[in-house]
C-alpha cells in the first residue's frame, strides 16, 4: 500500500503521517509538498530517515512533476491536505488560493485518472457550509447543509468539493470527501488562533481578538481529525462526503482566557481589534453519520487537548520561533500593524 499525502509538511498532514506510519509499518508513505510559508521541513525530521517514507518538493499545479511523481510511485491512495489555509491571507489574496485549491486538485485528479487509483480522499472544510446563527444553537451543518461560502478560502474549498464530487460522478473516479471543524494541537501554523495566542502570550504581547471575540468554532484535537480520515480510507464509502467535528462549540474570547490562564499571564493582555471582513459567526458539525457508520467518536476532550498543545508549544519553543522571526513579522506587520 502506497499512500501520497500532499501538504504534508503542514500542520494536519504532518500530523496524519506520524498516525499512518506508526499505525501502519508496512504500508509506504510518499508526502509531496510546496514547502509554501506554511510547510515546514523541519517538522517531518523525526520520520525522514524512516525507509517507509520519502518527501518530494513539489506543486499540485505541477502536471508534469505530479505526473511523474504517479509514474515513480503508483499510489494506491491519496489524500490531499495540500491547501491555502488561511482566511485572512485569501481576503487579501484571493487567487493563489483559486489555484492550489481548486486547480492543483484538478490535477491530482487528472493524474489519478490516467494512472488509476483505489481513493482519491479530498480533505476539506465546515467552513464550505458558511455560517450558522448565535442564537438556535440547535442547528448544526450535516453533510445535506447546503453549500453557501463567506470567505474566498471556503469558496475555494466549495469549489473543488464540487469538482471533486464532479470527477466521480462523470469519470467514476473513487472519491471520498471529509468536512471537519477547525483543528488544534502541535505543529500549528501560528497565524491561526490558538499557536498565535500561545506565541504572543509567552512573548507577553497583545493578544488580538477579533470584535467581541464572541464568534464560535468546533475545535477539535489534530489525531481525531487524522483518526477519522484512516477511518474513511479504509472503510468509507466511495462518492461519499463525511463531516468531522466533535460537539466542542468554543467562543474565541473564552479560548484566549483559558490560554491566558494556562500560561499565568493577565488578561490585560486581550485586543479588541478590528473584525474581519464577512467573519463567520459559528461553526457546528453534526457528525451523526461518520459515528453511526464509521462508528467513529472524538477520543481527545478540549481540556486534555489543550493542556498537550500548551505543553508542545512550551517544549518546542524553536520550532516556532524560527517562523515568527522570518517573513512572518511582515505578515504580522500588514495583518496587525494600526488595526
Ligand atoms: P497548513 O497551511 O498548515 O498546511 C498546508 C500545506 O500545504 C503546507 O505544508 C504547504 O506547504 C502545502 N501546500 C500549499 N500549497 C501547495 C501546493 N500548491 N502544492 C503542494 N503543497 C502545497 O494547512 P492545515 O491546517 O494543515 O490544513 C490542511 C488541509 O486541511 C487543508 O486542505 C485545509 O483546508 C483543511 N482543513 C484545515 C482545518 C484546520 O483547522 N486547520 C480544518 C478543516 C480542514
Ligand atoms: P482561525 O484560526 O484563523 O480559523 P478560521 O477562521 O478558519 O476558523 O480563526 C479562528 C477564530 O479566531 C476566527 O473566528 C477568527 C478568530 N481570530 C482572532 O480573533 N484573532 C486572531 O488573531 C486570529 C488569527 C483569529
Amino acid at each position: 500500500m502506497t499512500i501520497l499525502v500532499t501538504g504534508g509538511a503542514g500542520f494536519i498532514g504532518s500530523n496524519f503521517i506520524f498516525h499512518m506510519l506508526a499505525k501502519y509499518p508496512d504500508y509506504r508513505i510518499v508526502c509531496l509538498d510546496k514547502l509554501t510559508y506554511a510547510g515546514n521541513l523541519s517538522t517531518l525530521a523525526s520520520v525522514m530517515d524512516n525507509p517507509s517514507f520519502r518527501f518530494v518538493k513539489l506543486d499540485i499545479c505541477d502536471r508534469q512533476g505530479v505526473y511523474r511523481l504517479f509514474e515513480e510511485e503508483h499510489p494506491n491512495m491519496v489524500v490531499n491536505f495540500a491547501a491555502e489555509s488561511h482566511v485572512d491571507r485569501s481576503i487579501e489574496n484571493p487567487e493563489v488560493f483559486l489555484q492550489t485549491n481548486i486547480l492543483g486538485t484538478q490535477v491530482l485528479m487528472d493524474a489519478c485518472r490516467k494512472y488509476g487509483i483505489d481513493r482519491f480522499h479530498q480533505v476539506s472544510t465546515d467552513e464550505v457550509y458558511g455560517d450558522l446563527p448565535l442564537d438556535q444553537p440547535d442547528l448544526f451543518f450535516t453533510e445535506d447543509t447546503p453549500i453557501h461560502t463567506s470567505s474566498p478560502y471556503s469558496a475555494s474549498k466549495a469549489g473543488a468539493d464540487l469538482l471533486v464530487l464532479a470527477y466521480h460522478r462523470t469519470f467514476g473516479l473513487p472519491v471520498t470527501i471529509s468536512r471537519c471543524s477547525n483543528n488544534y494541537g502541535p505543529y500549528q501554523f501560528p497565524e491561526k488562533l490558538i499557536p498565535l495566542m500561545i506565541a504572543n502570550a509567552l512573548n507577553d504581547k497583545p493578544l488580538p481578538v477579533y470584535g467581541q471575540g464572541l464568534n464560535v468554532r468546533d475545535w477539535l484535537y489534530v489525531e481525531d481529525h487524522c483518526i477519522a480520515i484512516d477511518l474513511i480510507l479504509h472503510r468509507g464509502r466511495v462518492g461519499q462526503v463525511y463531516n468531522i467535528g466533535g460537539h466542542n462549540e468554543m467562543r474565541n474570547i473564552d479560548i484566549v482566557k483559558i490560554i491566558c490562564a494556562a500560561l499565568g499571564k493577565s488578561e490585560s493582555l486581550i485586543t479588541h481589534v478590528t473584525d474581519r471582513k464577512g467573519h463567520d459567526m459559528r461553526y457546528a458539525i453534526d457528525p451523526a453519520k461518520i459515528h453511526n457508520q464509521l462508528g467513529w467518536l472524538p477520543e481527545t476532550k478540549f481540556a486534555d487537548g489543550i493542556r498537550k498543545t500548551i505543553r508542545w508549544y512550551l517544549d518546542n519553543r524553536e520550532w516556532w520561533e524560527e517562523i515568527i522571526s522570518g517573513e512572518y513579522r511582515n505578515y504580522y506587520e500588514r495583518m496587525y500593524g494600526g488595526r
